[in-house]
């Protein structure tokens, strides 16, 4: 894939460096997205490496910078849970938090250090405490009393001597979506006020887990910086010997031009300020960002079906709520342009090719003359979107393709006709 010579930058939605070059062709990663699309067929998720690597070195230049003490970033991995992806942010200096024993399975694959991983979960099995015990990982988010307990059982079985935080619903809403908000009191997440402190007395006698600190995560696609605050200060007074904060993600982020965000400084001025003035200056600080890390840096293409005209005009692709599910879940707005044709006028719904009226990726879309075989550029798709990737209608799913300084290289295949029978008995 050969870098064209570029002439127009685009919006802070597009992953950095992306601009049109002087035919008007999207370039992302240096590599030409017509090209790309030629080549790799579509839909497919692309993803500037760049990117990935500037927004990484951000929070940890950001956190170093602001921060005496020790800090240290976790990716969240479910925000783009792909080996290649991971093993480039371990390569940035991030550590890797996970969700489940498939996304530990990940994190191990893409080269983690057992202890820079992290795992989380309301709902942890068994054989998935027993997984990353197996693995000796550095933290276990304990999320309840039940956890606690199937944990310390776990461990003592083991004869090992886990270090854990306990998560804290602090009772604080972001201004985010209902379905991506945690840090209300009535959550399916985390500890009451009460019951950290019962836990916290209980863990002072156990052998096998060591707290060494709490954690906190009001929710993502945040924007107002408030909150963040506002629930730090709710751990005032809890666990005051404790050495570690984890403050949680939850960065919000830009998809469309009209979104303004925080920038990664004042996110990390407000988090660590406020640990400073309600926790104390000595707490190491743990931050789990995930969509702020890959939500730009990722673009998805698309190509034009079938263009109708009724009472609106409908210009349908060939994929939709499969490879992104985030416009039907939490109404997400997108916005979206025809490769080659960028900026257009004229309004149409931009919808998927599955058998729902919901599946429209974005309803305001403007585009340029939209016809049958235009590739169409999806920007702000790297978060959750590669992650909550189905196969709807028995639509194999998308690859994933990075881009750096104009060469492209498949991180996950297109899934094939022959794996949708994969499992089938
Ligand atoms: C515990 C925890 N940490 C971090 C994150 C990452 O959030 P975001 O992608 O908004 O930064 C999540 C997202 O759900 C989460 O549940």
């Amino acid at each position: 894939m050969s870098a064209a010579t570029t002439s127009r930058q685009l919006s802070h939605v597009w992953p950095t460096h992306s601009a049109l070059d002087e035919r008007g062709v999207l370039q992302v990663g240096g590599c030409d997205a017509l090209e790309l699309a030629r080549e790799f067929g579509t839909p497919a998720y692309v993803v500037a490496e760049g990117d990935l690597r500037e927004r990484a070195r951000a929070f940890r230049d950001a956190f170093a910078v602001r921060h005496a003490g020790r800090s240290e970033t976790f990716f969240a991995s479910k925000a783009f849970p792909c080996t290649a992806v991971l093993r480039i942010l371990g390569e940035e200096g991030l550590g890797c938090d996970v969700a489940s024993s498939g996304e530990l399975h990940l994190a191990l694959r893409a080269g983690f250090a057992p202890e820079r991983i992290l795992l989380h979960g309301n709902a942890k099995s068994a054989a998935e405490l027993a997984m990353a015990l197996d693995a000796g990982i550095g933290l276990i988010v304990l999320d309840g009393l039940d956890d606690l307990e199937r944990t310390e059982a776990l461990a003592r079985e083991r004869g090992v001597r886990q270090r854990v935080l306990l998560r804290v619903t602090p009772g604080v809403r972001g201004d985010t979506h209902d379905k991506i908000s945690t840090g209300q009191s009535d959550s399916k997440f985390g500890l009451s006020l009460g019951d950290t402190r019962r836990a916290i007395d209980r863990l002072a006698g156990s052998a096998a887990l060591q707290l060494d600190g709490l954690h906190l995560h009001i929710g993502s696609q945040i924007l107002d910086l408030e909150p963040f605050r506002a629930a730090i200060a709710m751990l005032h007074g809890l666990g005051d010997d404790l050495p570690v904060i984890d403050v949680g993600g939850g960065l919000g982020v830009a998809y469309t031009a009209a979104h303004q965000v925080p920038s990664v400084e004042d996110y990390v001025d407000a988090k660590v300020g406020a640990v400073e003035e309600h926790l104390g200056a000595g707490k190491v600080i743990l931050d789990e960002p995930g969509r702020a890390l890959t939500a730009n840096a990722g673009v998805t293409l698309y190509t034009v079906q079938t263009v109708k005209r009724n009472v609106s005009t409908w210009v349908a692709v060939d994929g939709g709520m499969a490879d992104n599910l985030r416009p039907m879940l939490y109404g997400a707005p997108y916005e979206a342009e025809v490769v080659g044709r960028h900026g257009g006028e004229a309004a149409c719904r931009l919808a998927g090719k599955h058998c729902e009226s919901g599946d429209v990726l974005v309803h305001d879309a403007h585009l340029a003359d939209p016809r049958p075989g235009d590739v169409v550029a999806m920007p702000a798709t790297g978060a959750y979107g590669h992650a909550m990737a189905n196969t709807y209608n028995g639509v194999p799913r998308p690859p994933v393709i990075l881009c750096r300084d104009g060469d492209a290289r498949v991180a996950v295949r297109r899934e094939t006709l022959d794996d949708l029978l994969a499992r089938e008995a």
